[in-house]
């Protein structure tokens, strides 16, 4: 270890992951500890807050140590502690601010606070993790720039298109931290909608690996479903139309009595959401002039919009970024990430850090 590098031991627990990991110097991972808890929430159909939480605390001790011990690091090595503080589920947010804070006070480190959504996309600035832009994208689209060894590392400003349960944004990364949002979804996430059609075709949760699994198998222009575009704002996102329909079709074969392909019907809502996620991310590159596009969040592992967004950001001569399918998921590594940009910048919480369920993308 270097005496000027900067180690973050970073914390997440927003949701149904308690994870945690350290980072040294923001874009290199040193362990990234993920205890799912999935298979828990999987029987009721979706997170339970209440369970959640206390599986965070049940859990969040053994993955600290287990992050420590993966790094080959102790606590006196660390530089400071980033934890997500917001948006998320208050009493699971509780957990790991309330570690994150302890342990800041004991080993008198400096505390970060971190946006859920800002670690998400720093997820973009690792570059040591195994399928990091080289996922097999490059196989499948010849000519695309997949390696990070080969791809510049990325830094600001840049597109980044977020796409996760809970969020659906187009922004322009202006730097570290520095977010102009240009558009948005005006109803369901992407992700929400992936789960909302997984759960009416019986794929169960979570869904959107469930429905891009069943899509591989299916033809994506067996059923036309509909496109909606918000008049007036070309880069916001609608998919609550697009959700009806779907229900509709399965409600319509299901009165007269036709059974359902699943892989078809699968790989022709993921087609109409993907190509409404590539039109406008590409067009806001374009359109205000940035050459860079990334894709972050939960649903930037799906293979369909990775593979598309690889084809037409090559169309376009965009460079694009895209992290490691485990790092677009819920992790802590991408919070180091994050924190350490924060940390750069100043960045520093008090012993009266909480919990923001409903944070704000830019509020600190
Ligand atoms: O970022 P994330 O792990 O948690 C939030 O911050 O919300 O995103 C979870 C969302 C879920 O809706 C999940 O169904 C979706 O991301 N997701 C996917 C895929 N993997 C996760 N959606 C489509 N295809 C995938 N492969
Ligand atoms: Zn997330």
């Amino acid at each position: 270890m270097e005496e000027k590098d900067i180690l973050i031991l970073a914390i997440e627990s927003s949701c149904d992951e308690t994870a945690a990991a350290v980072v040294r110097n923001g874009r290199e991972v040193l362990s990234n500890v993920i205890a799912s808890q999935i298979a828990l929430h999987t029987q009721f159909g979706g997170v339970v807050p209440e369970i959640a939480s206390r599986k965070h605390m049940e859990q969040i001790n053994q993955v600290i140590a287990g992050a420590l011990k993966e790094a080959g690091v102790s606590l006196s090595d660390i530089t400071a502690i980033g934890v997500t503080y917001g948006p998320g589920l208050v009493g699971a947010l509780l957990v790991g601010v309330a570690e994150a804070k302890a342990i800041a006070y004991a080993a008198k480190k400096p505390l970060i606070g971190v946006h859920h959504i800002e670690g998400h996309v720093a997820a973009n600035f690792i570059t040591n993790y195994p399928g990091c832009g080289s996922d097999g994208i490059s196989e499948k689209v010849s000519g695309v720039s997949g390696n990070p060894s080969v791809q510049p590392k990325l830094e600001p400003p840049f597109v980044c298109l977020i796409v996760s349960g809970g969020h659906t944004h187009l922004v322009i990364v202006k730097d570290y931290g520095e977010f102009e949002i240009i558009g948005r979804t005006r109803d369901d996430a992407a992700g929400e909608a992936f789960d909302k059609v997984a759960r009416a075709v019986g794929l169960g949760y979570p869904g959107g690996p469930k429905v891009d699994r069943a899509a591989r198998e299916g033809n994506p222009h067996a059923i036309e479903f509909p496109r909606a575009k918000v008049e007036g704002a070309p880069y916001d996102f609608s998919f609550s139309g697009l959700k009806s329909a779907v229900l509709n079709y399965i409600n319509r074969a299901k009165m007269a009595g036709e059974a359902i392909c699943v892989p078809d019907l699968a790989a022709s809502f993921q087609n109409a959401v993907v190509e409404a996620l590539v039109s406008r991310a590409v067009l806001a590159a374009k359109e205000y002039g940035y050459d860079k596009l990334a894709i972050a969040g939960g649903v930037a592992s799906n293979q369909a919009l990775r593979a598309a967004m690889a084809k037409a950001c090559k169309e376009n001569s965009l460079c694009f970024y895209y992290p490691a399918p485990v790092l677009c998921t819920d992790n802590a590594a991408m919070i180091g990430a994050a924190a350490y940009y924060e940390y750069q910048k100043g960045t520093r919480h008090g012993w009266d850090l909480n919990a923001v369920p409903n944070l704000k993308l830019g509020e600190r």
